[in-house]
């Protein structure tokens, strides 16, 4: 039986990170990972080169019940931050797009990171160790069982994340952990995730696999974001969609504006005034990927009309064809490819302060397993490295 001050749950972003600050304040800490090797997803993260953060993170770019629970540990360890951090160890990173921060070289440049500054801190890191139990110790602590040691601790943080790509070790053990420590757990699906499609639209696409295109897209509750949407063999995806994703139940439409920088109406006026013979297929091609509108030709969702032949109403249906193209998704791809999972430990039994269990003195939940979920882009591992640092001062 091994004796520790804190015992994190979870090598990846935040129990790392949370592992390295109670070791800086003197705490003994040991993490444990079932996993061969710390921050495995961390590794395949931005293609490979790590979204780490977004520098325009704030609490708007956050799902959860309670939209004041992530101010707290947001506005204490901010981007800049850990911006700091990545600089002071010399890792070279650039901005893509829309304040997303990636890597120059690889994702592996902030594992190594975390590791160098989780070993100056003095904490041990335990991989291949599966928890397997929990128990409250009378008088106050926790012990752990795992398949490897046994641990008892003054402070149990769970940082086991959510659900998605369970092939890198994804499990419910947070989940289960909350439960039998009274806390509730908010039902939980695959967030930032492709989706599928019904038949009918399947054959409706097919072909149309890579293309790419910048669209404005809504949720029916009224969400919306502009980036781009990506036909695949499978059904939707691309940066859009899977922000989207995140805010869309089965069942519900996805409305899509194909022409976001203009009126098509009055664009296809403009057309007509110089080329009124021209089709208004051909019109469209102008503006959007020939193969598409091949498809939705063949579809019979474009009238066989020159522009000279339409009628003011007809401009007005075609413009709002593709400025409101509605999909209604099958599903989604689910875990297996998900970003993140929507849903987890509810903010309502966690002190937004210190992510500590209201329910359960030294219990603290950080990271995906909360029900907190970001937007695409750098704003997941926002979340790990704040609620993270916010546990990391108290445990
Ligand atoms: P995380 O899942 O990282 O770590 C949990 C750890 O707990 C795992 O190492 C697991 O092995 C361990 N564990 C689970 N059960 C256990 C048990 N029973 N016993 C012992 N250990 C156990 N976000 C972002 O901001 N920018 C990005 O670029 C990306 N890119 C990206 C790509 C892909 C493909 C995915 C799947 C996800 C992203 N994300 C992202 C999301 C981001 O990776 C995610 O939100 C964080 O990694 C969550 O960090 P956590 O530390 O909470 O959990």
């Amino acid at each position: 039986m091994q004796k520790v001050d804190v015992l994190v749950i979870g090598a990846g972003a935040a129990g790392l990170m949370c592992a390295l600050n109670a070791g800086y304040r003197g705490r003994s800490v040991t993490v444990v990972d079932m996993g061969k090797k710390p921050g495995r997803k961390i590794i395949i993260s931005g293609g490979g080169r790590c979204n780490f953060t977004n520098q325009n993170a704030s609490p708007e770019n956050f799902l959860c019940h309670n939209p004041h629970f992530v101010k707290s540990a947001l506005s204490r360890y901010t981007q800049y931050d850990f911006i700091e951090m990545v600089e002071r160890h010399g890792i070279e990173y650039h901005h893509k797009t829309l304040g997303q921060l990636f890597c120059d070289d690889s994702a592996h440049d902030i594992v190594d990171m975390l590791k160098t500054e989780c070993d100056w801190a003095g904490v041990t890191i335990k991989m291949q160790s599966e928890v397997l139990k929990v128990e409250a110790l009378d008088g106050g602590g926790y012990q752990v069982t795992t398949s490897g040691d046994d641990y008892q601790c003054e402070s149990l943080v769970i940082a086991s994340g959510g659900l998605t790509m369970p092939k890198l070790g994804a499990s419910p053990i947070g989940y289960k952990i909350a439960e039998q420590f009274g806390l509730k757990v908010l039902p939980t699906c695959a967030a930032l995730v492709p989706f599928t499609l019904h038949e009918q639209d399947k054959t409706r696409f097919d072909g149309l696999s890579g293309i790419s295109v910048d669209c404005e897209v809504s949720s029916e509750s009224g969400q919306m974001f502009r980036e781009n949407i990506l036909f695949t063999h499978r059904g939707l995806s691309g940066p859009a969609i899977l922000q989207i994703s995140s805010y869309w139940q089965a069942g519900q439409w996805v409305s899509i504006n194909l022409l976001p920088e203009m009126s098509l109406q009055e664009t296809l006026r403009a057309i007509r005034e110089k080329h009124p013979q021209r089709s208004l297929k051909n019109a469209l091609i102008q503006l959007l990927p020939k193969r598409l509108i091949e498809k939705l030709d063949a579809a019979g969702e474009i009238p066989q009309k020159n522009l000279n032949q339409l009628t003011h109403q007809e401009y007005q249906d075609i413009h709002n064809h593709f400025h409101q193209w509605q999909i209604k998704p099958n599903g989604t791809e689910g875990y297996r490819t998900a970003e993140v999972t929507l849903g987890g430990v509810d903010s309502d039994d966690l002190s937004s302060k210190t992510l500590e269990a209201k329910k359960a003195p030294g219990l603290y939940f950080i990271g995906e397993v909360t029900e907190v979920t970001g937007w695409l882009g750098g704003y997941n591992f926002q979340w790990a490295w704040a609620s993270g640092w916010a546990a990391g001062q108290v445990v």
